[in-house]
Order: C-alpha cells, then sequence, then structure tokens
C-alpha cells in the first residue's frame, strides 16, 4: 500500500526526517510513536502527499502503485480526495458549515451528487451516534462530536488509506476507546489501512505493527 524510501525533510538547514523507510501493507494498523519533535506529523503529512518530501537526495514514496513523486499538485490533489483521508487532532471542520456539510464537502470535490452524498454522510454520522446532530455547527457540538465528525468526513470517499495524527489526543478515555474500536472494525470490514501517530500507549499497542520516531528516524 505505502512504500517510501529514504524520506528526508529541511525546514532550512535543520534536518527533520533523516531517511525514513516505510513499508505498510495493505488492511495493517500501523501506530508511530515518539518523543515531541522526533519528526512524526512532518512524515505523516508527506506519506499523506499533504507536504513533499526533500530533493536533495533521491527518494521513492509509491502508494497503491503510484509513483507520488512524479505528480504534480493538481494530480496530487486528486489522488488525496480519492484515496486518503485525515483525522487530525485538532479536526480542522469548517465552523461556517453544519456536521452533515462538513462531512460532505470531499465528497462534492470528487464531484458526487448532493443527494448521494448525504446519504453515504447520513449512514456514516449515523453510524458514529451523531444522528441528531446533522445541522449543528462545530460551535454547537461538543470535542468528541467534533472529532467524530471529522472522521465521518475523513471516510466519505472510502479512502483506501487513512492516516491519523493524535486522533484521540481531544478525548475523553471512553470516547477514545470508541474512536480505537471504530478504527479497528473499519479494517476488518473494509480492509482499510491505518496509519496511526499516537501517544495513547493502549492505542499505540493495540495496532498491528507499532513503530517508534527518535530524532528524525524510525527505530529498527
Ligand atoms: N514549518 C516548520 N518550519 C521549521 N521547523 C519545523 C516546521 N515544522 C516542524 N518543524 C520542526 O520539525 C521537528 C519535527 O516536528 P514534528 O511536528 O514532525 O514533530 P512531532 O514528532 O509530530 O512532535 P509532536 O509529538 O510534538 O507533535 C520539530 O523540531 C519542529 O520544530
Ligand atoms: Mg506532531
Amino acid at each position: 500500500m505505502i512504500q517510501a524510501k529514504n524520506i528526508h525533510k529541511f525546514y532550512d538547514n535543520l534536518e527533520v526526517l533523516k531517511g525514513v523507510d516505510i513499508h505498510v501493507k495493505k488492511s495493517e494498523v500501523i501506530s508511530i510513536v515518539g518523543a515531541s519533535g522526533a519528526g512524526k506529523t512532518t512524515l505523516l503529512q508527506i506519506l499523506g502527499t499533504l507536504d513533499r518530501a526533500s530533493t536533495k537526495t533521491p527518494y521513492e514514496l509509491v502508494i497503491n502503485g503510484i509513483d507520488i513523486s512524479s505528480l504534480n499538485d493538481k494530480e496530487l490533489a486528486k489522488f488525496r480526495n480519492e484515496h486518503i483521508g485525515f483525522i487530525f487532532q485538532f479536526h480542522q471542520l469548517l465552523p461556517e458549515f453544519t456536521a452533515l456539510e462538513n462531512v460532505c464537502i470531499p465528497a462534492f470535490i470528487k464531484g458526487t451528487k448532493k443527494d448521494a452524498a448525504e446519504k453515504r454522510a447520513k449512514e456514516l454520522l449515523d453510524f458514529l451516534g451523531l444522528s441528531q446532530r446533522y445541522n449543528h455547527k462545530p460551535s454547537e457540538l461538543s470535542g468528541g462530536e467534533q472529532q467524530r465528525v471529522s472522521v465521518a468526513r475523513a471516510l466519505i470517499n472510502n479512502p483506501d488509506l487513512i492516516f491519523a495524527d493524535e486522533p484521540s489526543g481531544n478525548l475523553d478515555s471512553e470516547s477514545a476507546e470508541n474512536l480505537h474500536n471504530l478504527f479497528f472494525k473499519l479494517r476488518d470490514e473494509f480492509g482499510q489501512t491505518f496509519v496511526i501517530v499516537t501517544h495513547n500507549e493502549e492505542l499505540a499497542d493495540l495496532a498491528d505493527r507499532k513503530l517508534t520516531m527518535v530524532d528524525g528516524n524510525i527505530m529498527v
């Protein structure tokens, strides 16, 4: 599913990723742990095609058999919209839109018709226990509810691959556990692949493989 080799990232002269190699198989759940500043978010953004690796040294990034480094920005945006879902710690919902609208936006970008998008969005919101919250704006939802809306948004285009950065960082322990169970349920039911950065030891240990980042590299 993901094949990455020799991923470097520099901010000016600061080398934040130092030649990371990572391979993820389809339907694997991978957790990435490590100290603050180790480079976890930076790596996730590059694997998720939101950011590009440094080209100072040759690297490889192949996702779903597609050579990501060869895509231009427009092709990359289309690829991301169709194949990748993101769940962030600070859910980044659009404040002026309702829960239902926020969930539908990636589907509209993909070109899905309004009726079909809303039907799927409602299914996901129902599944996540939010059937009474379709028309609430983010400011009218609790933190855990906002987080679940962002999960529905990540899933609406049925992505092959889901990246999550501290997905349960803002949740109480019960909501966190529900969210973690959901990840594994989705993997079991739909074969989705997850790469999850987390400080939550329980979640990290539940993963098929737990990788530890230290100072810009994955420990082997
Ligand atoms: N845009 C940027 N410009 C300069 N330095 C940056 C930038 N983004 C991140 N860094 C630096 O890169 C390093 C890695 O950051 P990153 O966000 O990947 O860490 P992290 O492992 O996700 O940490 P945390 O657990 O605190 O989220 C940090 O030292 C950070 O200061
Ligand atoms: Mg981070």
